[in-house]
């Protein structure tokens, strides 16, 4: 989608005009420039009990009066307009409008809106038709920015090279397991990294028992394809900060021999959004050039119930020496991140951020839309601030000392269970024991990290890219110091 700056109301010219109303119809100039030419609109309004709600959506035709074919008025909520509300109204007016080649808009015109709408609207534009025969993408080719200035403009770009990220962790999860073992992703991974200028290091099965990651190489026992274990690496001159992401990269979770049901397992090519997150939150960092240092590590295997699978009571021992019974081989994440969130803590960060699919628990705890933010009180503090500032919903659950002896093991170090309740924490308290003293916070986007039933504003069903939001807005907070 080409960003540009278009002229007035009346010198522009599109498809399609898209215009944010607030609660209360309350109309800035070009809302009554609007009304005064399009008489039928206040009555549309009624007739559709429009009235500036989040959420809300009307068509109407241009009627010949305004240079544009259609007219599209979305809601967004009680002033002061906030940028969340506008990244979702220009998501549905993008899906509204997929079958239009261009779009004009007013929606960022109130200060510091710009890069939510150039989101919005790229995001809103994402679709997965790649194993369609008849594809149905968007046709949206051009979005004109009514009256906008150069840093509208750029703000815009920033916005729509974000969604361009956080679609490309969307394909990458909405890929059928068949289509994405390990190797096949690690790749993916690597050639996105040459095209942005990260530093890539893919290490194979013999290099992955080398390295003693005995976690991913354990869950890799049950499966015919090969692990892999991705380190991408962004180390610009002059760089402020240091941090280190690790994404879970289960590229198809059977639960192992502790196999789960059917339908559980229907969508379980998404166990590897959290490395999908990570990668697609490089090459963001990496296309914004942002001044600061980022390393990411991403365990990549399938958990498959072979005949050379892990078996329940099973030891296993992870890359800082600690061993883990494994009692549920479902319970196959925390296992490979250990070792991840080893390497990622021998690297001394300051700060290490995991995401994974870990826990249906954790769903039970929040629900599908948001995630369970676990870890240090500084490392949480500042990623909840970046996940509020780029609008996706996180929160905190806590990780008490108590409940550690939930995981104590009769043989091991640990288990790799910790009985019926709280297990979202009792995951996280697993992995607690692989971060050292780094200032770390894990994220749990078993939730969010794919839709459910509905898709509404810039989501689409299948893979969210939940994650990549607030990794780019940490990194770029971390780089401006704050
Ligand atoms: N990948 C699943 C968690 C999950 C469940 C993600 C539902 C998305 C939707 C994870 O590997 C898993 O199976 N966890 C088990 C752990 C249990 C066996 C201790 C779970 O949550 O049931
Ligand atoms: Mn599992
Ligand atoms: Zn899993």
């Amino acid at each position: 989608m080409d960003l540009e700056i278009g002229g007035s109301l009346e010198e522009a010219s599109a498809d399609a005009l898209v215009v944010g109303v607030r609660v209360g119809r309350e109309a800035d100039e070009d809302g009554r420039w609007l009304i005064e030419r399009l008489p039928w609109l206040e009555a549309a309004m009624d007739d559709a009990d429009f009235t500036g709600k989040k959420g809300q959506l009307l068509t109407t035709a241009g009627g010949g009066v305004v240079p544009y074919r259609k007219v599209v008025l979305v809601g967004l909520g009680d002033a002061p307009v906030d940028p969340e509300a506008v990244r979702r109204a220009a998501g549905s007016a993008a899906k509204a409008l997929s079958r239009l080649a261009t779009i004009a808009t007013t929606l960022h015109a109130p200060p510091g809106m710009a890069e939510a709408v150039g989101f919005g609207f790229t995001l809103g534009s994402y679709t997965f038709v790649k194993h369609k025969s008849e594809k149905k993408p968007s046709l949206i080719e051009r979005l004109v920015l009514i009256d906008g200035s150069d840093e509208q403009l750029a703000a815009a770009r920033v916005g729509a090279l974000i969604a361009a990220g956080v679609g490309f962790a969307r394909d990458l999860v909405n890929e059928p397991a068949i289509g994405m073992p390990p190797a096949v992703l690690a790749d993916a991974a690597s050639r996105m990294a040459d095209e942005v200028g990260l530093g890539v290091r893919v290490l194979d099965e013999d290099e992955i028992a080398a390295e003693r990651l005995g976690g991913l190489q354990g869950v890799a026992m049950g499966a015919d394809n090969p692990a892999r274990l991705v380190e991408l690496r962004w180390e610009p001159e002059g760089a402020t900060g240091f941090l280190a992401f690790v994404g879970k990269g289960i590229v198809f979770d059977s639960g192992g021999l502790s196999l789960k049901p059917a339908e559980a397992m229907e969508r379980m090519k998404t166990d590897m959004s959290g490395a999908a997150a990570v990668f697609a939150a490089m090459r963001v960092i990496a296309e914004l050039k942002l001044p600061v240092k980022v390393v990411a590590f991403a365990p990549l295997t399938e958990n498959m119930p072979g005949g050379g699978a892990l078996r329940p009571g099973d030891v296993l021992q992870i890359r800082n020496g600690k061993t883990i019974e494994v009692l549920n081989t479902d319970a196959e994440g925390r296992l490979v991140l250990a070792d991840a969130l080893v390497l990622a803590a021998e690297e001394s960060p300051d700060l290490i951020v995991d995401l994974a699919t870990l826990t249906g628990s954790c769903i039970v705890a929040l629900g599908e839309r948001i995630a369970g933010l676990m870890g240090t009180d500084e490392a949480v503090r500042r990623v909840t601030t970046a996940a509020d500032a780029a609008g996706e919903r996180v929160w905190r659950l806590p990780l008490p000392d108590d409940y550690r002896k939930n995981i104590d093991s009769d043989v091991a170090d640990m288990k790799n269970t910790g009985g019926r309740y709280g297990g979202a924490i009792n995951a996280a308290l697993l992995l607690k024991e692989f971060v050292g003293d780094a200032p770390w916070a894990h994220l749990d986007i078993a939730g969010p990290a794919r839709t459910f039933t509905e898709a509404d504003h810039y989501l689409t069903k299948g893979g969210t890219g939940f994650g990549v939001r607030t990794l780019v807005e940490l990194a770029r907070r971390t780089a401006d110091g704050s």
